[in-house]
């Protein structure tokens, strides 16, 4: 059974991933900061393909710890999927200097740690997948979400650049982009925002288990030679 780590798993794309690689026979390592009664009650229908490990993304000191943890008591580990992330929307004008920080270190620094700490046994192993959730507002520009943005076109030319470096050992480093999802990091739009938003798709807005094929697919054998690549999934918004 390949194993695959994924963060962010208590609710949201997480929990749908989740879901999704179990049913594909993975066995998913799922972190989260709480208890995420929601991820572990999968254990019922998939007894023996899940295991749970408490990390907050943004005590980067302690992602060494957890990352040599996960290899001794669940390894090897096949893939990583870098899913938990924060919204804050907001004007920079008047943003905390203290949410800033949070975002980047929750959508950039975070992942970036854990992937260093994680793709060392991969390195070993020359076998790997890592996957970084994006958005489709790195590269399209939204009001009100330039932090947000930034760490999410970080997590993009990080992912391009780490492929260079980890292809030749077998390493996969790709980004799935998501257009607008419903789940509680947008239960704050409006009605009038989600309308234009709708407008924007021609296809639909996405549901998350089609981010999750995403994903999927870039776990698997077929995408053995895609790397350093952004798969967009938003119904066609930025199209
Ligand atoms: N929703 C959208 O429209 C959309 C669009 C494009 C991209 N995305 C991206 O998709 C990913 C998942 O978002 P979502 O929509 O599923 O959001 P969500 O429903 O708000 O879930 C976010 C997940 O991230 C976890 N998380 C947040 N901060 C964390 C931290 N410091 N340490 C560990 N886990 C933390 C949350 O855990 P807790 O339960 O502990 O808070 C939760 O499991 C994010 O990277 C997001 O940027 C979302």
């Amino acid at each position: 059974m390949k194993k695959v780590v994924v963060t962010g798993v208590s609710r949201g794309l997480g929990l749908a991933l989740s879901k999704a690689l179990l049913a594909e026979g993975y066995g998913v390592i799922g972190l989260g900061r709480g208890e995420s009664p929601a991820f572990l009650t999968l254990e019922a229908d998939y007894p023996g393909q899940i295991a749970y490990v408490q990390a907050d993304m943004t005590e980067l000191h302690a992602l060494s710890d957890i990352a040599r943890h996960i290899s001794k008591a669940y390894g090897p580990i096949y893939g990583l999927v870098n899913n938990a992330g924060i919204g804050a929307a907001g004007v920079l004008a008047t943003m905390h200097q203290a949410d800033m920080e949070k975002v980047i270190a929750t959508n950039l620094l975070g992942p970036m740690t854990l992937t260093k700490y994680l793709m060392r046994a991969m390195l070993a192993r020359k076998e790997g997948r890592i996957v970084n959730i994006s958005s489709i507002s790195a590269q399209t520009g939204f009001h009100a979400m330039s932090v947000y943005a930034a760490s999410k076109a970080g997590l993009e030319g990080f992912s391009r650049a780490l492929s260079r470096e980890a292809g030749k050992y077998n390493i996969t480093v790709n980004c799935v982009a998501p257009g607008f999802l419903d789940t509680d990091m947008t239960e704050g739009f409006d009605g009038d925002q989600l309308a234009s938003i709708r407008r924007r798709a021609p296809l639909g807005l996405p549901t998350s288990e089609q981010v999750a094929g995403a994903v999927i697919y870039l776990l698997s054998p077929a995408a053995a030679s895609v790397t350093g690549t952004v798969m967009t999934v938003d119904g066609g918004s930025t199209a």
